[in-house]
């Protein structure tokens, strides 16, 4: 019973990752194991409009099944990829080895067409996290190749439910069909990204979801779009955020209501749902001075208790809060260069100086520290335990959402919170600090996978 809990792997109605039973891999094998399966397959995005895309899914779904694992034991994800192309799965977030990290080139081959890889999961901190191909990511995620990610608290924490949201955004063309056409434009990739038209919630526009008055519910709320930060505001009046990047938070209250995900980021909340049976709220995407519904919460006829409940909810601390920041750091810089608008004047590819447009023509339109593209050498390369601060100064004129694999840090500017991605806008400086204790080659890059893929990343190895 206990096992099967732990690896049920359908939530929010989401088809689930199919599970075999003990010991059908290897008789001595008793850790779990989950199947995932990357293929093509239709689907269709546009609730009215014409008919299916032709997209990329994990195990025939959009987005890919909830994955439910235990923390701190070895669970096993047996990945196929039955596309037609090679791919990966990177599970984003993770404090996991690095040869289990899915970075093809860095930590594993790519996976080839008909081939499988086994991913070992041996996750320490509980939270909400995402996986996602790192292959081609500005194609392969545009078509869907994400899902949620949970790691389990050992004691489930006392919330009446929880709901998994996964935001997603797509571009569609006028017939209401996924927009291939538009796929690596070289606009898309100096600009903002490639943003999309059309927002799904757990690959559907319009979801509804029941709720009863009193009720306290978990809402996980990930951002798995290619680009577009995501503003949002749940018209509720008793909002807790408890984790960030899946690291459990004392919990607060957003100013303005107003929770902000940047493409790759994860909040959790807690909800104590104060309306009356027959009441409706909904959450909204915020979009400079608009707002629109992208999924309602419909009071059901029942409740669930005669008032909310006001003491907030903490989730148990990770062994991730046990590490301790000390005063003195490895200082590395990393400046962020190129995309439109900017003082560009030409970076290093692979040891090769080049002018603007020598880059151009390669796609390559944003660098750090003068290199685009993937160095030959480390950013930086330590031995196990060094604390490290990387003196982010984003010189363009765009917002970044920055990740490092691997590890979580916290900013200067807000000390007390773990991530694992941030979002740095124009202009903007910040230090992140953590201590690098985690052996292998980790990647740090811009999330927004278009600005990845044209340049904007870089790697450090821990010895
Ligand atoms: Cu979400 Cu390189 O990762
Ligand atoms: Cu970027």
């Amino acid at each position: 019973m206990q096992r099967r809990r732990f690896l049920q792997a359908a939530a929010g109605g989401l088809i689930g990752g199919a599970l075999l039973p003990r010991g059908a891999l290897a008789a001595a094998d008793d850790r779990a194991t989950v199947l995932l399966r990357a293929a093509s397959g239709l689907y269709r995005l546009h609730p009215t409009k014409t008919g299916p895309s032709t997209l990329m899914q994990f195990n025939a779904s959009i987005p890919g099944p909830v994955l439910r694992i235990p923390r701190d034991r070895e669970t096993v994800v047996r990945f196929d990829n039955a596309l037609d192309e090679p791919t990966s799965v990177h599970w984003h977030g993770l404090r996991i080895a690095n040869a289990m990290d899915g970075v093809p080139g860095m930590t594993q081959p790519p996976v080839e067409p008909g081939r499988s890889f086994d991913y070992v999961l041996n996750p320490p901190d509980a939270g909400t996290y995402w996986y996602h191909t790192h292959l081609r990511s500005w194609a392969q995620m545009a078509l869907g190749l994400a899902g949620v990610l949970i790691v389990e608290e050992d004691t489930p924490p006392a919330v009446d439910r929880e709901m998994v949201i996964a935001i997603d955004d797509w571009r569609i063309d006028r017939e209401g069909l996924f927009d291939d056409a538009s796929l690596g434009r070289l606009h898309d990739w100096s600009h903002a990204g490639r943003i999309g038209n059309l927002i799904t919630v757990n690959g559907k526009t319009g979801t509804r979801y029941e709720v009863r008055g009193g009720e306290r519910i978990r809402l996980r709320l990930v951002n798995i779009a290619n680009a577009r930060t995501m503003s949002l505001k749940i018209n509720e009046p008793l909002l807790q955020v408890v984790a960030i990047d899946g690291q459990p938070v004392e919990p607060f209250a957003p100013r303005d209501g107003r929770i902000t995900l940047a493409v790759g980021q994860r909040v959790d909340v807690v909800v104590d749902f104060a309306g009356a049976p027959g009441h409706s709220s909904t959450m909204e995407l915020l979009v400079r001075d608009d707002a629109y519904a992208i999924a309602s919460f419909d009071y059901g006829a029942t409740i669930a208790r005669e008032s909310p409940l006001e003491s907030p909810l903490r989730l148990p601390p990770n062994p991730l809060h046990r590490v301790r920041l000390p005063e003195e750091y490895l200082q590395v810089p990393l400046r962020m260069q190129g995309g439109a608008m900017s003082r560009f004047s030409g970076a290093t590819v692979d040891g090769r100086e080049m002018t603007v447009s020598e880059l151009v023509e390669r796609k390559l339109v944003w660098a750090m520290n003068g290199v685009a593209g993937l160095p030959r050498e480390p950013l930086f390369r330590v031995e196990r335990g060094t604390a490290v601060s990387l003196e982010l100064d984003n010189e363009t004129s765009w917002p970044h959402a920055m990740h490092v694999h691997g590890h979580h840090f916290v900013r200067a500017s807000a000390p007390g919170i773990w991530r694992d991605t941030v979002l740095l806008g124009r202009g903007e400086r910040d230090a992140l600090r953590f201590v690098a204790d985690n052996p292998g080659r980790w990647l740090i890059h811009c999330h927004m996978a278009e600005h990845m893929a044209g340049g904007m990343l870089t790697w450090f190895e821990v010895t």
